[in-house]
């Protein structure tokens, strides 16, 4: 500590700001939105009911509920001149870099988004970003397919949509099961917000300078990619699959990540910043993908693998002392695998699940007028040194 500076790096006991959206308490496992139980709205909410809940505060009415799904219905065309951005890409593009480009490219279809004289439109930007986002991320997975983008359908909610413009094919329509789109339902409600996170601070920090909301939600989703943040359920599956074609040897990867310092191996999955005790979303997602993978007669090794993984760690000393439990990353791409979601589109599921806590959380720091974010240091550099001319170094 110099003068009036605290170093915390990762700001891991700084608080950023005060917000009314998120509660969580890391020791106890409790995750609330808008002080309802993760539990309670994963079991009995729609995911655009916890959507409304997030951003306006209270559980929508019969009435406002039909209003905010309709809007959102109605927007979720894209202007067609996006699909020239999207051609650019390689057929083998990570859809979260596209989804990254292509949602900062909204900018540019609705300039009223950075025009500071223009009226507030705040209201259209968050309907535009909610209608639209699974129409982009969907048009990754159908390139990467050689397939042709499918346009949404009015007369199916949130997630049959998504599904259908996932799967559908001109020569054959797609039956959405409702136990897959219950599933993503669930899964949507679990990733929705969690107060002050890597890329939810990033979307408050580019946001307090004034940033559109369309660059701020980008930030955000580019932040969500990196490995150790959202990033990290495209990992659990790759480690899973390594771990069961070197014949499920979970007790040496458990070694390996012990020996995190030689071995450079992280168990992916595991670990929270906040939670020191089990992620309520894993309890959840751990017992819904037994359930979900039983109902459509799926038989998954990796789950089994996942499991013994679980077990052998908890049972560790190194794991246990340093209260690494699985987080929400852990089980969640064994069902989004399930449900015939390929694995460099986990990353981009967590996005859309996410995208209305990122809303709620920039609409808060704008309505509660957040200064600027802007950290200070402590400078560790060279003291005053004199200019040499270069014929003289
Ligand atoms: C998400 O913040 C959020 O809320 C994020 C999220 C959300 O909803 O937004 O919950 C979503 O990002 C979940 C986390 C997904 N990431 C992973 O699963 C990647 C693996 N986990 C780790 O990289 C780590 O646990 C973090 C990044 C999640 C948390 O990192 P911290 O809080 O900085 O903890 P740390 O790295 O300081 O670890 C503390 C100790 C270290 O050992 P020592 O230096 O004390 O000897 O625990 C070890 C770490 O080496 N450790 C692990 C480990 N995670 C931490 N060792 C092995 N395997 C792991 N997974």
């Amino acid at each position: 500590q110099t003068g009036y500076v605290t170093l915390d790096k990762g700001y891991k006991n700084t608080g950023a700001t005060q917000s009314a959206i998120t509660f969580l308490d890391g020791e106890e496992g409790i995750l609330r939105y808008r002080g309802y139980s993760i539990e309670d709205l994963a079991d009995k909410a729609s995911f655009l009911e916890v959507a409304y809940l997030l951003i306006y505060g209270e559980l929508p009415t019969q009435q406002q509920y039909a209003e905010f799904e309709d809007s959102i219905r109605r927007h979720t065309m894209v202007n067609e001149d996006m699909r020239k951005i999207f051609e650019g890409f390689p057929n083998n593009a990570h859809p979260m870099g596209v989804l990254s480009s292509l949602v900062s490219a909204l900018s540019a279809f609705y300039p009223d988004s950075y025009d500071e004289k223009a009226p507030d439109q705040t209201q259209m930007h968050i309907i535009r970003l909610l209608a639209k986002l699974p129409t982009i991320a969907t048009w990754s997975f159908k390139k990467s397919q050689g397939h042709p983008v499918n346009y949404p359908k009015n007369q199916l909610d949130y997630c049959s949509n998504f599904l259908h413009m996932m799967f559908a094919l001109p020569v054959e329509d797609y039956q959405v099961d409702p136990v897959v789109s219950s599933a993503l339902n669930k899964l949507l409600i679990l990733h929705a917000d969690h107060e002050q996170n890597c890329s939810t601070s990033t979307v408050r920090l580019v946001g307090s300078s004034r940033a559109n909301i369309y660059s701020s939600i980008s930030a955000g989703i580019n932040a969500l990619w990196g490995p150790l943040h959202g990033g990290a359920n495209q990992e659990v599956i790759e480690m899973l699959e390594e771990i069961k074609a070197n014949g499920g040897d979970v007790a040496k990867y458990v070694e390996m990540a012990k020996n995190a310092k030689t071995t450079g191996f992280r168990l992916f999955g595991f670990g929270h910043r906040v939670y020191k005790n089990f992620d309520p979303r894993a309890r959840i997602i751990k017992k819904a993908a037994d359930d979900v993978l039983s109902k459509l007669g799926v038989n998954d090794p990796v789950l089994e693998i996942a499991k013994g993984l679980e077990e052998a760690a908890l049972h560790d000393e190194y794991f246990v002392s340093r209260k690494l439990y699985p987080n929400v990353d852990f089980y969640s791409g064994i069902i989004y695998r399930a449900l015939g979601i390929p694995t460099n589109m986990f990353t981009v599921m967590f996005a859309i699940g996410r995208l209305p806590g990122w809303i709620a959380q920039f609409v808060e720091m704008r309505t509660q007028k957040e200064p600027i974010g802007r950290p200070r240091q402590i400078y560790t550099g060279a003291t005053l040194r004199e200019f040499k001319a270069i014929g003289d170094r």
